[in-house]
């Protein structure tokens, strides 16, 4: 092996560590939203909770994320990329142990809603600290990881709730959070920040020793010259947001995270088991269903980290619709036109299954980790945490209206309306991103930033 391959590889695997510690909070992310969809079953009778309550129980962390991701932005702006990675890894280990130990109701919601503050400041600094830090021919592919580990967080929460179902010790669905919380805040600790970040802040000589765990000298100097660039051509700040040459990225990035949600799979991530129960479904074979479905969610995001960076963002974000808005559309229909079915044998059962596996291919495959990928890669660099605090803000608030919705809905008028619905939903999220998404594969996040200018001076002159 050559000097210069063997000197790649020691690169290569002090970054792997970067990586994955980086998307640890991801998981975490993952399993607490995951776990309350069986946790809530027992927790129910135990604490005596109205449906009102449970709805507070489940809700209560949406909204804490929405907080946290609002928070999350200007304080990464401020504090550093990692150092609120470590924070959210302390707010993580308390929110679990709080939640698992909770002796009524309001407490419960209490340590919900912090760790809703830990989740929505993971879902806004994980995919940022990746992108940041990762070299722009694997970008794409580094920034996924994020999203891998949620998928690979809700199926362990998945498989934590049909274990311990039997025993309905929620206690420890809850409480079992605490040991990657644990591990994050550990390995964190020796994890460095970001270049970019260090860049802004004038400590170069600390960015080009991050540089160099993962590039050449050659390739370090350049992308500190042109983080340097783009740092002295922008002014910053909130006020920035509304400036013109930021408009296209911002509504990028919010119809983005804001159609994620509308779509509907969080009606699937976690109701499936209750809208399998709908359509014929005893209790045991609706949560072995629901582990089909998590395993499904895991294998076709790695699916996604294969191709994304070959085949671009935009086509993945397009090809994902169809496939979204077929499989819901057909779910719609056959549970309208068929006649009720009673056991899951009954034709409209099996096509329910399967519409919703599709659903959950087309998604994970796609929209799962390309929303992730394209935030921070379309946001300029000045505003970029305070743009997607703002965005991501919005996709909890989303989360939140779907997920409160979607029980009354189904009960009141049964899958096929909702279902219909959130297809419909898919074919005006076509329309937006056939109109405003650009391609931002294979180019540095300073080339993307460079071109947003240029078209918007373009426009407006
Ligand atoms: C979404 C979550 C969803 C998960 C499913 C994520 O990208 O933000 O709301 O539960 O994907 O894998």
């Amino acid at each position: 092996m050559s000097n210069a391959a063997s000197a790649a590889e020691g690169r290569g695997s002090t970054s792997k560590l970067v990586y994955f510690f980086g998307a640890l909070g991801g998981m975490l992310f993952g399993y607490d939203t995951g776990v309350i969809s069986g946790a809530i079953l027992f927790i129910s009778p135990d604490l005596g909770l109205t449906p009102f309550l449970e709805g507070l129980v489940v809700a209560s962390l949406l909204l804490g994320a929405a907080i946290g991701a609002a928070c999350a932005g200007p304080l990464s702006d401020r504090l550093g990329r990692r150092n609120l990675i470590l924070i959210a890894a302390v707010t993580f280990t308390v929110g679990a142990i709080g939640a698992a130990l909770s002796p009524n109701v309001a407490v419960l919601v209490l340590f919900r809603v912090v760790l809703g503050l830990a989740v929505g400041a993971a879902a806004l600094i994980v995919p940022l600290y990746l992108s940041e830090i990762a070299p722009t021919e694997i970008r794409g592919a580094i920034s996924s990881l994020n999203q891998l580990m949620i998928t690979v967080g809700i199926l362990l929460a998945f498989i934590v709730n049909a274990l311990l179902a039997d025993s309905g010790a929620w206690r420890w669905m809850l409480g079992l959070a605490v040991i990657p919380s644990l591990i994050l805040l550990v390995g964190m600790y020796f994890m460095p920040e970001t270049p970019r970040w260090l860049v802004s802040r004038g400590r170069e000589n600390e960015a080009r020793d991050v540089l160099l765990q993962s590039r050449t000298e050659e390739e370090a100097e350049n992308e500190i010259r042109e983080i340097k660039e783009v740092e002295r051509e922008e002014e910053g700040g909130l006020r920035e947001l509304a400036a013109p040459w930021v408009r296209p990225a911002l509504i990028v990035a919010i119809g983005l995270a804001v159609f994620q949600q509308i779509i509907g799979i969080n009606t699937i991530i976690y109701y499936a088991p209750t809208t399998l129960k709908n359509v014929g479904y005893g209790d045991a074979a609706a949560i072995y269903a629901n582990l089909i479905i998590g395993a499904v969610n895991v294998l076709m995001t790695l699916v996604a980290i294969r191709i994304i960076d070959s085949t671009g963002r935009k086509p993945l974000l397009l090809g994902g619709l169809v496939g979204m808005i077929v499989s819901l559309t057909v779910l719609g229909l056959s549970t309208l036109l068929l006649s009720e079915p009673s056991s899951p044998t009954d034709t409209v059962a099996i096509i329910t299954l399967l519409c919703l596996a599709g659903f959950i291919i087309s998604f994970a495959a796609t929209w799962g980790p390309t929303v992730w990928v394209v935030l921070p890669e379309v946001l300029p660099l000045r505003i970029r945490g305070t743009a997607m605090g703002v965005a991501i803000f919005l996709h909890w608030i989303a989360n939140f209206i779907v997920s409160q919705t979607f029980p009354s809905l189904l009960a009141a008028l049964g899958p096929g309306i909702p279902f219909l619905g959130y297809a419909v939903i898919g074919v005006l999220a076509f329309i937006f991103v056939s109109a405003f998404v650009t391609e931002t594969k294979g180019r540095s996040l300073e080339e993307i930033e460079a071109d947003l200018q240029e078209r918007a001076s373009f426009a407006s002159g």
